[in-house]
């Protein structure tokens, strides 16, 4: 959980969509983030500050001069503390007066203040957004360093159809989480590959295998938050695809391949968390195999090994593998890493509950090129997932 105890101030300004900060909140606390809600008094119409209270467990700053001992000047040390901010809904004044500098209540006064990440996410009527006294704020706020979301397109409380919508909490929160990360990916493109292949044998059965997809799920998420440009070769999972990655589905191994090599040569990064099948069926019947006798043989031939074929064709391309291994990991991990001519693999042993395919933790080894290994204890594999790509940018001379 990437904002575990981290510093979150929300801002609530009066629109609408004020409501939506709820959730947002919610979602701040689930994440284990400590927050703290500084409203405008227009928000107050909207959503009183009791919800917020209550759902923040810390009292709601609305007013500067509160009768509080340390009210007036609690806005520059919650400004001083916060590890981020988010200003959802940021209604066309409060962009106004972000952008002009103006602090003439309690969120707008705070705002001047605070020098670390600032999210603001607009919410208004699509003329007043389309503005162009808005418009320009909106480009003062970005070339200022704000971090500034563009709005979702439908229907508006107020009737129309157009942009102006606040996005959904779960972006919001994707985004503030990508406010925290340094971009030290920018400028690289990571190709991952992630969950299974699906061999069929007839039109209605396929061989495959539990993979959920969630660790290459983790690495592509982390990766874009991170600032890089992510193609995701991914194989049927349940999972939504992280926001502003490149998707492309395919089913077989030899899709699968298919659509790495395809895109090898974009990426200074691949890392194939993929669980390819191995084996498909010889032949593929056109119609469902029917039951006929007791005991049905199926003839399998070997699928191309993806990993192995990119270890031999990789020019500047840093390659990770991954190694799912029931016994002798250290040993049938590092066999992977010579014979596929890997830079990093991966390995974990299968069969835990808490670690492997469907698990949300990890519990992995990084062996590494040079014949050194690091052993990680059992996490989130969204941490697992940034301790890799650290490691990949120490080890490709970053
Ligand atoms: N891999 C691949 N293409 C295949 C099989 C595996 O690209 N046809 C990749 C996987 O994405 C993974 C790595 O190779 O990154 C290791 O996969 P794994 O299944 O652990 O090993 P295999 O090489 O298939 O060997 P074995 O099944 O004998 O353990």
């Amino acid at each position: 959980m990437t904002l575990k105890n981290k510093r979150i101030v929300l801002g609530v300004c009066g629109g609408i969509a004020a409501y939506k900060s709820i959730l947002l909140l919610r979602l701040l606390k689930k994440e284990g983030a400590h927050v703290r809600v500084i409203m405008t008094k227009n928000a107050g119409y909207f959503v009183g500050p009791t919800t917020f209270e209550a759902l923040s467990e810390k009292p709601v700053c609305m007013d500067l001069f509160e009768k509080t001992d340390d009210a007036a000047i609690s806005h520059i040390k919650w400004a001083d503390e916060a590890d981020a901010v988010v200003v959802a809904p940021a209604t066309a004044n409060m962009i106004a007066k972000m952008a002009n500098g103006l602090a003439d209540d309690a969120l707008s006064t705070f705002l001047l203040a605070v020098t670390t990440p600032v999210l603001v996410c607009p919410a208004m009527n699509t003329n007043m957004l389309l503005h162009p006294a808005t418009q320009r704020n909106l480009e003062t706020l970005r070339s200022d360093g704000f971090e500034v979301l563009e709005t979702d397109f439908g229907k508006m409380a107020c009737g129309t159809t157009g942009p102006g919508r606040l996005p959904d909490a779960e972006y919001i929160l994707d985004r503030l989480k990508a406010c925290l990360f340094s971009k030290d990916y920018e400028g690289k493109t990571v190709l991952v590959s992630a969950g299974p292949t699906r061999e069929f044998i007839d039109p209605v059965r396929f061989i495959s295998n539990p993979s959920s997809g969630k660790m290459g799920y983790a690495i592509a998420r982390a990766a874009e938050q991170r600032g890089a440009c992510v193609i995701l070769v991914t194989g049927p999972t349940a999972l939504e695809a992280p926001y502003h990655v490149e998707a492309l589905p395919v089913d077989s191994a030899r899709d699968m391949a298919k659509a790495v090599f395809e895109n090898m040569d974009r990426a200074d990064v691949i890392i194939k968390t993929a669980a390819v099948g191995d084996y498909r069926a010889k032949t593929q019947a056109d119609q469902k195999i029917k039951k006929q006798n007791e005991e049905l043989v199926l003839e399998l031939v070997q699928n191309q090994d993806i990993l192995k074929e990119l270890g031999a064709r990789k020019t500047r391309q840093f390659l990770v593998g991954f190694a799912a291994e029931t016994r002798d990991l250290a040993a049938n991990a590092g066999e992977k890493l010579k014979k596929k001519n890997l830079d990093i693999i991966v390995g974990n042993l299968v069969g835990s509950p808490d670690s492997g395919f469907q698990a949300d933790t990890n519990k992995v080894t990084l062996f590494f090129k040079d014949g050194s290994s690091e052993a990680l204890p059992l996490l989130g594999k969204d941490e697992v997932a940034h301790i890799l790509l650290d490691r990949i940018l120490e080890k490709n001379g970053n």
